[in-house]
């Protein structure tokens, strides 16, 4: 990936050109993305771009690394977003998931919030680069969403333990925005917030689609059954529980 990127071709003209030579400035340049690469600087920070739900984003140190496993949630989202909704990202990043809600549901109307202000700024650039019709909002989780009849909340929120951060590999410790990553000592700080805050600006039935960790199923389904019914899991592809699916009760 890094050769490709060196040399703005894609990784599969090397496979069918094993002899081309490299030029000199493309060595200077590949050699400067190793040195990145071994240094800890994740692949995705050094090529500046991750693949989300088929689409292209740009990605640097602003926001977290879109993950593969955050597209369950835009499976989740789809088959129950009927009609015109309104669906508000919470903590939105890169804007992985408000883009592509935008994108894959034109008649939804989307609100991405973050409370950083330099992750709404590559969220918009995506936005603007991916032809998506969003708008972004400044906030601790949804204070700047005075709305209380959302359809439809979705959020990935920072919910790793700061108390394991040891545990972390170093290319995410390091380098992703530790805003973005953790959620308090115990991982539970955000989404014991996120839970109410959400149940404030749903209306009655509205769907909430939250991402934790693994091992955060139990203690999520019990504090969100003081506001939510119809609680349920979804699982990733190693059947982890990776995300909790509830509406709000009337
Ligand atoms: C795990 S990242 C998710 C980013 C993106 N949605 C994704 O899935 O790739 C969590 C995001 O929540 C934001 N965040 C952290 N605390 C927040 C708060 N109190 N209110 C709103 N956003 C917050 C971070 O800045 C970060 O962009």
């Amino acid at each position: 990936m890094l050769l490709a990127h060196a040399t703005h071709r894609r990784r599969e003209y090397f496979f069918a050109h094993p002899e081309q030579q490299l030029t000199d400035i493309e060595w200077l340049h590949y050699g400067r993305y190793l040195h990145q690469r071994l240094q800890g600087r994740p692949t995705q920070y050094i090529t500046g771009r991750q693949e989300f739900y088929g689409r292209e984003f740009k990605v640097d140190a602003r926001a977290l690394i879109p993950r593969p496993e955050t597209e369950h949630l835009i499976e989740a989202v789809l088959p129950r977003a009927a009609g015109a909704p309104l669906i508000v990202d919470v903590g939105c990043g890169s804007g992985a998931i408000a883009v592509t809600l935008a994108l894959e549901l034109p008649q939804a109307r989307v609100i991405a919030s973050d409370i950083s202000w330099a992750a709404l700024q590559l969220a918009r650039e995506n936005a603007a680069a991916l032809g998506a019709n969003a708008a972004f909002v400044a906030g601790d989780l949804l204070a700047a969403v005075k709305a209380v009849s959302v359809d439809i909340v979705v959020s990935n929120p920072p919910y790793v333990a700061a108390e394991s951060r040891a545990e972390l590999a170093t290319e995410v410790r390091d380098w992703e925005p530790s805003l973005a990553l953790f959620g308090g000592a115990d991982g539970f700080e955000i989404t014991a917030r996120l839970l109410p805050d959400a149940a404030r600006v749903l209306r009655p039935g509205g769907l909430l689609v939250m991402e934790m960790g693994a091992g955060q199923w139990a203690a999520h389904e019990q504090k969100a059954a003081a506001y939510f019914t119809d609680i349920e899991p979804l699982f990733d592809l190693a059947g982890i529980h990776r995300a909790l699916m509830a509406r709000r009760k009337s």
